[in-house]
């Protein structure tokens, strides 16, 4: 198998493109305010969804992959047809409309757009998320006290190479198969990861943060990345907790790739996401038609944190 398993693949009827093709170009551009989509273009947007019985279904099975506390907390939309269609900028706009019905966009990265280009660069570290590397399983701003609810990723440019499989495994099972001594240890304010600027919309600064905050899915996070391990005392219980945690998510992983126009949506209350190594030989490949996604998160609204 190396797309993602049908049971997470949420296509887009025929109508639905339609429908998104014949609005996107008299809806508001996604002007945001505070980091957020801006409340009227929102509810603009929602005038959209609120109209279509298709765009209805999609929302819900969309809410139901994401939601489900005892579900693996991650879907795969299949919006290949509005960039196709609509080209990049419109099929873009259309993409935000369709991720606003599940959360409010939200960019964290004050000096970035709201959609994040991803792309692949050899000369930085390889385990960062524009790294050719493997990128180790983590949720996504993860010392706020606030980090995004979901964490969205739109495959422009699949790895030229073949290569760059997407990981995502469920936190909350990998915690419970720990003792419960290694879970008072994550539950501990004794962890750090990396610095912490310019973002808005995440809260505050973790540091140091529980991986363990003690809350329930909907509400709390499983503070988890296994890129700060490198930086831990190998001789501390509180690093042999996480690298616990990190044998049972790694034997639970999923692993699949992202085709052209695949949009993963990650809850990241429930579930991790990482990345393989891209395929060998990327130095041959230009630049341009390396790997290429782009990058959101979304707050959720407050009823179905
Ligand atoms: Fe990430």
């Amino acid at each position: 198998m190396t797309t993602a398993p049908s049971t997470f693949r949420v296509p887009l009827p025929d109508t639905l493109v339609d429908l998104l093709g014949k609005r996107v170009i008299d809806l508001p551009a996604p002007e945001l305010e505070l980091g957020l989509l801006r409340e009227d273009v929102r509810a603009a947007y929602d005038r959209v969804r609120a109209q279509s019985p298709e765009a209805q279904v999609v929302v819900r099975r969309c809410r139901d992959l994401l939601n489900d506390p005892d579900g693996d907390g991650f879907a795969v939309l299949e919006v290949g047809p509005l960039l196709d269609h609509y080209g990049l900028d419109e099929g873009q706009k259309a993409a935000t409309i369709l991720l606003s019905w599940l959360g409010r966009p939200l960019r964290a990265f004050d000096k970035w757009p709201l959609w994040k280009p991803l792309g692949t660069n050899l000369t930085i570290d390889p385990m960062r998320a524009t790294g050719s590397g493997y990128n180790p399983l983590h949720i996504d701003v993860v010392n706020a006290t606030e980090p995004p609810d979901y964490s969205a990723l739109l495959c422009v440019r699949p790895d030229p190479r073949g290569e760059g499989y997407s990981l995502v495994s469920q936190l909350r099972r990998a915690v419970d198969r720990l003792s419960e001594s290694e879970r008072a240890f994550l539950a501990e304010e004794a962890y750090h990861d990396g610095a912490f600027y310019d973002l808005t919309g995440v809260g505050k600064e973790y540091d140091p943060f529980p991986v363990l905050d003690g809350l329930s899915a909907s509400e709390g996070f499983v503070r988890f990345t296994a890129k700060m391990l490198p930086d831990m005392d190998l001789h501390d219980p509180h690093t042999s907790a996480v690298r616990a945690l990190e044998r049972e998510l790694i034997a639970e992983q999923k692993k699949f790739l992202l085709g052209f126009g695949d949009l993963i949506v990650v809850n990241q209350h429930l579930c991790v996401h990482g990345r393989e190594p891209l395929g060998g030989g990327q130095e041959e490949v230009p630049e341009e038609r390396r790997r290429l996604l782009w990058q959101m998160f979304l707050r959720a609204a407050k009823a179905d944190a």
